[in-house]
């Protein structure tokens, strides 16, 4: 019988996950589906109890409830306990396991444009699932300074205190992290702001950004964020979502098939779907 995965998460309409699961079961000959759920914030529980009940094989979860799903899987993998937050669920006989790949696809992606140093001065801006899961992989490399800029400060303050590794971090509000920019190599953003359909929007000004600072958006669509022009037109060294999505799409992908994809092919397919190059 033919097996359904999908991704749950409001808004749902953005993803691509869909085209480049479909895709991938496509080339690798698996019969599959994978479908997007539109799924708000009260309607959580219902939701994993109804892919439960029909047994879904899969799914990835966005924003915003990769936290708030802990409370109503069967089990959670270490690794995405200790981040904090679940991006990929797997059904193990009937069982719903809960995984985190954005830390480790965010990473691998990055790696590919920028050298992360023990000594780099990182910037995150928000402090939902995506933030933790960053903040938790960047701190186990290493990295030794890690401020937050976040709406709600409480958010950020939650996830320095649960940090097990040595690691320096204070909080700022906007207009603090904004004046006292030029000391980050690494601005990296991870908030829904900018991201489509709402794509005039931008999180904070980049006014004083550093000479030779990098900034890395981890929104895909679109492909280049109102802070990712801002940046490229200050000259700074850029790099979207597009990487990390891939990566992280591709871990799950082998935690649901066993499957390694070709990561390459999945970056044409979602790019081919989002009109870029
Ligand atoms: P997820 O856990 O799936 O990543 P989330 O918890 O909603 O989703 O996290 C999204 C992040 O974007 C949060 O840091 C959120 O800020 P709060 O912690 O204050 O909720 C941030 N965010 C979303 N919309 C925002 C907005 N309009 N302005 C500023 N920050 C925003």
């Amino acid at each position: 019988m033919k097996k359904l995965y999908g991704v749950i998460g409001d808004p749902i309409s953005h993803s691509m996950s869909p085209v480049m699961h479909n895709d991938l079961f496509k080339v690798y000959g698996i019969d599959a589906h994978y479908h997007p759920f539109h799924v708000k914030r009260g309607d959580l529980e219902a939701a994993v109890q109804g892919l439960k009940a029909i047994n879904c094989s899969g799914f990835n979860v966005t924003v915003p409830h990769k936290t708030e799903i802990m409370n109503f899987l069967d089990d959670i993998d270490p690794l995405a306990e200790a981040i904090g937050a679940v991006n990929t669920v797997v059904n193990k006989g009937g069982r719903l396991i809960g995984f985190n790949t954005d830390g480790r696809g965010f990473l691998e992606g990055l790696k590919r444009n920028f050298a992360v140093l023990d000594s780099t001065r990182v910037l995150i801006i928000g402090a939902g699932g995506a933030a933790k899961a960053i903040y938790y992989t960047m701190a186990h490399a290493g990295v030794k300074h890690i401020d937050f800029c976040n709406r709600t400060a409480e958010k950020a303050a939650q996830l320095i205190e649960a940090c097990p590794f040595s690691v320096q971090s204070n909080i700022y509000p906007r207009e603090k992290a904004e004046n006292r920019l030029s000391n980050y190599n690494l601005i990296i953003q991870t908030t829904s702001v900018g991201m489509s359909p709402n794509i005039n929007a931008s999180p904070l000004s980049l006014e004083n950004l550093g000479i030779g600072a990098f900034v890395s958006d981890i929104i895909y669509n679109p492909l280049e964020t109102v802070i990712l022009r801002d940046a490229k037109r200050r000259g700074a060294g850029t790099q979207n979502g597009l990487d990390m999505f891939v990566f992280q799409g591709a871990f799950a992908f082998e935690k649901w098939t066993g499957i390694f994809p070709d990561i390459e092919r999945m970056k044409q397919i979602v790019l081919k779907h989002l009109g870029g190059k």
